[in-house]
């Protein structure tokens, strides 16, 4: 017996002439309700797995963080499916995109093919904070794993749970944000 929501929403998809095959991960259902403002183009041929349904940013934020580093050469160090890659490339800049995950290049790649900017983008399999100290580009843009819907459940959130690596991320962050701050005194002064 199919709880009332999942009866609704059975009905809902066959009134909307969806297929089966779309739709069946419980986990991704209410994102793939929103699959319009995750990618405007998702009816051209999108692609996304069960990490890349909750983590990729909604395409409008993704075009405003875009549009603040436009022309520029940016790292996108944690790719995921592309939501954040494909605006900075529409907005002309170079891009180097780097997931650790090979199926996650695979989809990115495309995706970005849909929004016919795949020529703009290099797609890296790696490990960022490997490669972090190694590479050079105007900004560095960093959407790291916030950990998935299985935060609903945690009580105490502390920051040894933040992935990757209890945080590491942020340290990286921080240490640059210092650097730069050197870097702007040194100038000025
Ligand atoms: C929050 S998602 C990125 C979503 C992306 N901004 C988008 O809009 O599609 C984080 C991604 O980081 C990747 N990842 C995790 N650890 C990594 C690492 N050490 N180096 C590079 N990528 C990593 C995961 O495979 C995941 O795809």
């Amino acid at each position: 017996m199919l709880r009332p929501r999942k009866r609704i929403f059975k009905k809902w998809r066959r009134n909307h002439n969806l297929s089966n095959v779309e739709v069946i991960n419980p986990v991704v259902e209410k994102y793939w309700l929103q699959r319009y403002s995750l990618f405007s183009l998702y009816n051209e041929g999108i692609q996304m797995d069960e990490e890349g349904w909750y983590s990729v940013t909604p395409e409008e934020i993704a075009i405003r963080q875009a549009q603040r580093c436009a022309g520029r050469v940016v790292i996108d160090g944690f790719t995921g499916v592309g939501g954040n890659a494909i605006q900075f490339a529409r907005m002309h800049c170079k891009v180097v995109a780097i997931d650790i995950d090979p199926r996650k290049i695979e989809l990115a790649l495309n995706n970005a093919k849909i929004y016919g900017v795949e020529g703009q983008i290099d797609f890296v399999v790696g490990d960022f904070l490997q490669q972090a100290s190694s590479l050079k580009a105007d900004v560095v843009f960093l959407s790291p794993p916030w950990g998935g819907p299985s935060y609903k459940n945690v009580k105490k959130f502390t920051l040894d749970l933040l992935k990757p690596k209890d945080g590491t991320v942020i340290n990286l962050a921080v240490n640059a944000i210092v650097k730069l701050k050197q870097y702007d005194n040194m100038n000025c002064h």
